[in-house]
């Protein structure tokens, strides 16, 4: 198993353009293929990039899948401008630490949830408004926002669509994938889209009594959207925030913490 990781190329295939042995690199890796709990991972070159000269390499090791599911759920599904009014639940986690920095960086004004626990941190990535979802519901506080980035799913996926005005839209990593997942996310599969167009069918309806887009992302590794992410971080303008590391050896103890769903930014481990 094994989503991203960071490390050093020891080889490369006779075809390998951009790097050789000795780069520094970092990567979300392939969908089918994982492989990053290892002591070795070999990867496409198209989903490769220099890692980021300011991070190490737990940092570096941190950001790839959340900061590429950031980026394009705001960038490319959100259409994130400036002056827009952006709604991130769920914003003290893993993706959410790098969405309010992102949706900050694209000019918009953030409004997240988190408890006692994570306000200090997304107070300082700079949320503006933040809900305390353990004793508050957001439905009461925010109102007309232009979208949503939805991170948890469940009901809060289903209320955001209340926050959200007519013609906005509700963007989400956490709830049901609808037909255009499939189609454009998980390589254009006909009988996936009408797999897909019935388990989101209630969402889907909800979205339209709303008048809101609904829209399931699911990520796209890259190497392009990695350089970029790499280089807002050797501007200082994205950080990545890493909660805890663990050694190789305690994996077992890494996924039980991540699995509490208490973390503050990324888990890593280390090899
Ligand atoms: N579709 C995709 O491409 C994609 C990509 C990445 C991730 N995901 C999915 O997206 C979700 C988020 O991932 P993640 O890595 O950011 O998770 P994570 O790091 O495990 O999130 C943990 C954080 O969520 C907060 N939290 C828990 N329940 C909450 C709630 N009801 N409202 C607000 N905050 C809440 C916790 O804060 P407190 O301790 O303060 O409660 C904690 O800080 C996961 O379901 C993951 O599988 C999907």
């Amino acid at each position: 198993m094994g989503c991203e990781l960071s490390g050093v190329v020891t080889s490369v295939g006779a075809g390998v353009q951009r790097f050789r042995a000795g780069d520094l690199v970092y990567t979300r890796v392939a969908k089918d293929r994982l492989g990053a709990f290892a002591e070795t991972a070999c990867v496409h070159e198209d989903l490769v990039a220099i890692k980021p000269a300011s991070l190490d390499f737990v940092h570096a090791a941190a950001a790839p899948l959340a900061a590429l599911t950031a980026l394009q759920g705001l960038r490319d599904e959100l259409l994130v401008k400036p002056g827009m009014r952006i709604f991130i639940p769920g914003g003290a986690g893993g993706v959410g630490t790098f969405a309010i920095q992102l949706a900050r960086h694209f000019g918009a004004s953030v409004a997240t949830t988190a408890s006692t626990r994570g306000r200090p941190l997304v107070e300082r990535l700079g949320a503006e408004v933040i809900v305390d979802y353990t004793s508050e519901s957001f439905v009461k506080v925010l109102k007309d926002y232009d979208g949503a980035f939805d991170l948890v799913g469940g009901t809060t996926l289903a209320r955001a669509f209340s926050v959200v005005r007519r013609g906005g839209a509700v963007v989400s990593i956490a709830g049901l994938p609808e037909p255009t997942t499939a189609m454009k996310d998980m390589g254009g599969s006909i009988g996936l889209a009408v797999l897909f167009w019935f388990l989101s069918a209630p969402i889907r309806l909800r979205a339209l009594i709303a008048g809101v887009r609904y829209r399931y992302l699911f990520m796209h590794p890259g190497a392009r959207d990695l350089e970029t992410i790499g280089a807002l971080v050797d501007a200082k303008k994205l950080e990545v925030v890493v909660d805890k590391v663990f050694p190789f050896a305690e994996i077992r103890e890494a996924f039980a913490y991540l699995e509490q769903g208490r973390a503050k930014g990324k888990v890593v481990v280390t090899m």
